[in-house]
């Protein structure tokens, strides 16, 4: 989908759908959308009433223009109350006319979404991802594919004091949404497909695009570092594993240094402690923190924020095999610790320790933080709608939350209770990887985690019950989500002074 800005006024836009924003409380119809009415002879105002148009975030009412305007069609595209107006209303709102407008067939649409209290520029980067994430579609291994979608969307803005601003925000907001589109597609791309190797070539290929530092470390480079928790994991499968550190630098200071994390199991069958077949079923996604680390390195260079930022990954299967780790097996992390492995399927943090160990002893970042399909606890505690946020700094987890909301990503901080440490003792190592207590497994395992930071302020992100939706939701199709990635873009360029 092309991304533009269209400055002319709302009458003369051409498009083959000219979208406009409506609150559900607004009395009477906006000066904007009241002169594109008047030019429609009312017949606007008739179709909303005649539909019970509320206004509704999602609803969306149509009527075709005759050539009363330029734009072929107009729809009018609900944003809810003013009291709730903001940006994620404008990225709803954009993504229910975008799909209304592909479905009635047109190729190109405009765009005009002013919300209640929504700057020209958010409103701008807003409109841009909803449009482009609510038409996202995964159908390469489709035969029949689905209907063409839109080839250009513009953002349409008359004010021509706001248009520097709303033009920032498009690029913006195509870059952001490209990204998370990124982490989508490595999410639903089968296990087959995204092995180990596959994640590290991506990485090159991001790298190479965006003129990026990039490493690859192979199972001996990681067993001679040390990261006997990580190599322990991969021990087990036929697919090599692949430590994969991105590194991107700001051409002049960097305000600080942060460490992003993404969990890289590509495919979670368990190990020995084999899962069944309906909890085996989906573990293709147990790299979707992987992909939000890729999709935020795609999108970097690009932003151009003055914050250095490096990108690990400690790719590998969590396979059963007469090579694999078995449960009771004691394994050395890089810090030293050693782990008692009480369950082959809470493999996710032995390979994260090895990834912040590293991360502490050989990048000393000021911030360190993780995404992992970590636990199904997390899924219990806070359902499919919440990623849990756990961190040992309140200023760091204050500034995620921040960025989650900005963003529009949903999450939810949970405590790292110190009291259930105690369920990790191991009678031989200094850790068990399981618990010996029941109930709070999100929890025990960010405890197990946070041994492995050297007290360096870190936020987890347990995004397993957030990274894959069985689901329509109001921002994309079933399948992989791409969380996360718009959060850590609003985090790290909040930490630069943007936006
Ligand atoms: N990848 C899973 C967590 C998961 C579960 C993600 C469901 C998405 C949906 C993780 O590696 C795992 O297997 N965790 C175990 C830990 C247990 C053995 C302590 C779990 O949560 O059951
Ligand atoms: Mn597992
Ligand atoms: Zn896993």
């Amino acid at each position: 989908m092309k991304l533009s800005l269209d400055t002319s006024g709302l009458t003369e836009v051409r498009a083959d759908a000219l979208i406009v924003g409506r609150h559900s409380d607004d009395a009477k119809l906006t000066p904007a959308l009241a002169a594109v009415d008047r030019k429609l002879g009312g017949r606007l105002s008739k179709v909303m009433a005649a539909e019970k148009f509320e206004g509704k975030i999602g609803q969306v009412s149509h009527v075709h223009a005759d050539g009363r305007v330029r734009a072929s069609r107009v729809l009018v595209a609900g944003l809810g109350p003013k009291k709730d107006s903001g940006a994620e209303a404008v990225r709803r709102a954009a993504s229910a006319a975008a799909r209304r407008a592909r479905d009635l067939g047109a190729r190109s649409a405009a765009a005009y979404l002013a919300a209640d209290g929504v700057s020209a520029r958010a409103r701008a980067q807003a409109t841009a991802e909803g449009a482009v994430l609510g038409t996202y579609r995964f159908d390469k291994y489709l035969k029949e594919k689905s209907p063409k979608s839109l080839d250009s969307l513009a953002v349409s803005e008359p004010e021509r004091r706001s248009q520097a601003a709303a033009e920032a925000g498009v690029r913006a907001g195509e870059i952001w949404a490209l990204a998370t589109c990124l982490a989508r597609d490595l999410v639903n791309e089968p296990a087959n497909v995204v092995t180990p190797a596959y994640l590290a070539r991506r990485a090159q290929e991001i790298a190479r695009a965006g003129r990026l530092g990039v490493k690859v470390l192979e199972r001996a480079d990681c067993a001679r570092l040390g990261m006997g928790a990580y190599v322990g994991v991969a021990q087990g499968s036929h697919e090599p594993p692949k430590f994969i550190h991105l590194t991107y630098k700001p051409k002049g200071r960097a305000r600080k240094r942060v460490v992003v994390i993404g969990k890289g199991i590509t495919f979670d069958s368990g190990g020995l402690d084999l899962k069944t077949a309906d909890g085996m079923y989906r573990m293709k996604d147990d790299m979707s923190g992987a992909a939000a680390v890729l999709g935020l390195f795609q999108a970097l260079p690009k932003l151009a924020l003055p914050v250095e930022v490096h990108g690990l990954i400690a790719a590998t299967e969590n396979m059963p095999s007469g090579t694999a780790q078995r449960p009771g097996d004691v394994v050395r992390a890089m810090n030293g610790l050693t782990i008692e492995i009480g369950n082959t399927d809470a493999e996710g943090r032995l390979t994260l320790a090895d990834a912040l160990a590293y991360a502490a002893k050989e990048i000393k970042p000021d911030e360190m933080l993780d995404l992992a399909t970590l636990t199904g606890a997390i899924v219990i505690a806070l359902g499919m709608g919440l990623s849990g946020v756990f961190a040992t700094d309140d200023g760091l987890a204050d500034r995620v939350l921040g960025a989650a909301e900005a963003a529009g990503e949903k999450m939810w901080r949970l405590p790292l209770h110190d009291e259930y440490k105690e369920g990790l003792k191991s009678d031989i190592a200094d850790l068990n990887n399981v618990s010996s207590q029941r109930g709070g497994g999100a929890i025990v395992a960010s405890l197990f985690m946070r041994d492995f930071t050297d007290g360096r302020p870190w936020a987890h992100l347990d995004i397993a019950g957030t990274a894959f939706t069985e689901r329509e939701l109001p921002l994309g199709p079933k399948g992989g989500t791409g969380v996360g990635v718009r959060t850590l873009l609003a985090y790290l360029s909040a930490l630069a002074g943007k936006r």
